[in-house]
């Protein structure tokens, strides 16, 4: 091990490394990493975002890297505050996503109309910025969220709440079985595929005691099997972006050379001009032009190490079934019909915060416990896919008390209400953020004694909603 590096990474690395680059990348990744956030724009634009933070000694640094304009590496001057404390994270206004990892997202050129397959998407960076890609059209069209991994789909479901992205359906499948089932289905798909972990793995002696070049051959099987299946699952004229934090070719260049050997003439790889284009790697044994590929590399770009190809697929895939073939389920999600349950949930808003859901946009569906809200669009895949959740629950249904709104319904929807709002200071504001109650002396006292649920927003935008309950206002933070 020398000065943290493994000493057998980086024999690896010399491998494939130009010569003249290895020092260079070595001492790169020596040197911490900048923090770096993205705003989530489909609730609040980038401007209010850094008038607010200014007030805070928050210096936000725009990135050339990425061609949205909502990532930037952040300073500040105060950090007492973990920056995942802070209620900007906490009520979904900004995630903490490093550059390199934001960037290839951006590069899907989502239009209305678009159904969008994130094949592996757990914990949710990339499938949080493709649905607010979506949700700044004029309609918002679906995001199906995908992985295999239980445990990591949690994780999932928790996160799009959180960043409140209703546009999406979050599904348990296989990625192999998209193309063999859904042929020619989605407009797009990203597949950020599992690789080898080097990006942990480089420091570790014990996480490099088991990389193996056999390993990596495993994994390279899998990134092969989920972008065949990708390209099949896509339609023609549509386009999918493959990318990994490796910086080894066998999980990059080679996956894409061998998708182009299998394709042939139905694909073609695209030069990805928004980013650097420089060539990185000299591989004489691939059959495309690797230089049309993004490599962020340590050194140059002082990022992550990251590889992203985006490919355009020419012609359909000729399907297997004459029949779509509908995926079976791990864990289905069973949604009620009932109109009456939605037009009671429907009046139960109504009542409560005066206003109406757009039918252009919304869409309620609700299992016996929840009701969801969604995008129509929905209706698009609800007879291809059995999902484990869709959209984001806004009313909990009780036996005894009948609906009760959740923290996600003010999340989403705060803009259309007309009554029980009220607007704290940025000091009640980060009280609340730390999970503590209000009391109500010195906030304004209810008008209407019956009206228990507020909303509660902060500098004229959403913040929480809470519960009237005697003086106090109950800490109803991200519940
Ligand atoms: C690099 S991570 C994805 C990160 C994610 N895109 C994000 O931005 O948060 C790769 C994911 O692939 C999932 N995965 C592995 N094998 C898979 C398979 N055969 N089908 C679907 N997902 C798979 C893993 O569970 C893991 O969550």
């Amino acid at each position: 091990m020398t000065n943290n590096i493994h000493d057998r990474f980086q024999d690896e690395v010399r491998t494939y490394l130009p010569a003249d680059q290895v020092d260079q990348f070595l001492e790169a990744c020596r040197m911490p990493l900048k923090k770096s956030i993205t705003i989530n724009n489909s609730k609040i634009s980038s401007k209010d975002f850094i008038s607010i933070t200014k007030k805070w000694w928050w210096t936000l640094t725009p990135t050339t890297i990425i061609k949205d304009n909502n990532t930037f590496y952040i300073d500040r001057d105060n950090t007492d505050t973990a920056l995942g404390r802070t209620f900007l994270h906490e009520a979904g206004y900004m995630y903490i996503q490093e550059v390199a990892a934001a960037s290839s997202a951006p590069l899907l050129e989502v239009k209305d109309g678009d159904t969008v397959l994130d094949m592996a998407s757990s914990p949710w960076w990339k499938a949080s910025q493709l649905a607010n890609m979506l949700l700044s059209l004029q309609t918002p069209w679906l995001v199906v969220a995908n992985d295999v991994n239980p445990k990591r789909l949690r994780q999932l479901t928790h996160n799009l709440n959180r960043i409140w992205v209703y546009n999406t359906a979050v599904t348990r499948y296989n990625g192999f079985s998209f193309g063999k089932n859904m042929p020619n289905f989605f407009d797009h798909i990203l597949l950020d595929a599992p690789c080898s972990g080097e990006w942990t793995a480089y420091k570790s002696d014990f996480a490099l005691k088991h990389r193996k070049i056999e390993e990596i051959n495993k994994i390279a099987g899998t990134q092969f099997q989920l972008l065949v299946s990708a390209i099949k699952a896509t339609k023609a004229g549509g386009s999918i972006i493959y990318s990994t934090c490796t910086i080894n070719p066998y999980e990059n260049e080679y996956i894409i050379s061998k998708a182009k050997e299998f394709f042939k003439d139905d694909i073609e790889i695209e030069a990805l001009q928004t980013l650097n284009t420089e060539q990185w790697l000299k591989l004489d044994d691939t059959t495309f032009d690797t230089s049309k590929c993004v490599r962020l590399r340590p050194h140059i770009q002082k990022t992550w190490w990251f590889f992203i190809c985006k490919i355009r697929k020419v012609n359909p895939t000729q399907a297997t079934y004459t029949q779509p073939h509908k995926l079976s389920p791990k864990n289905q999600f069973t949604l009620t019909k009932s109109k009456k349950l939605h037009s009671e949930a429907n009046a139960r808003i109504k009542k409560s915060f005066g206003f109406e859901l757009d039918p252009e946009k919304h869409l309620l569906v609700a299992t016996k416990e929840k009701v969801y809200l969604t995008s129509p669009t929905f209706n698009n895949i609800q007879e291809h896919l059995h999902c484990e959740k869709v959209g984001i629950p806004i009313l909990k249904i009780d036996r005894l008390f009948g609906f009760r709104p959740t923290h996600y319904l003010g999340n989403i929807l705060w803009h259309l209400a007309t009554k029980n709002v009220f607007e704290l200071n940025d000091e009640q504001a980060q009280i609340y953020s730390e999970s503590k109650n209000l009391p109500l002396e010195g906030l304004a006292p209810p008008g209407d004694e019956s009206v228990k649920d507020y909303l509660l927003t902060r500098r004229g935008t959403w913040f929480s909603r809470t519960k009237l309950v005697k003086w106090e206002w109950k800490n109803k933070f991200s519940k």
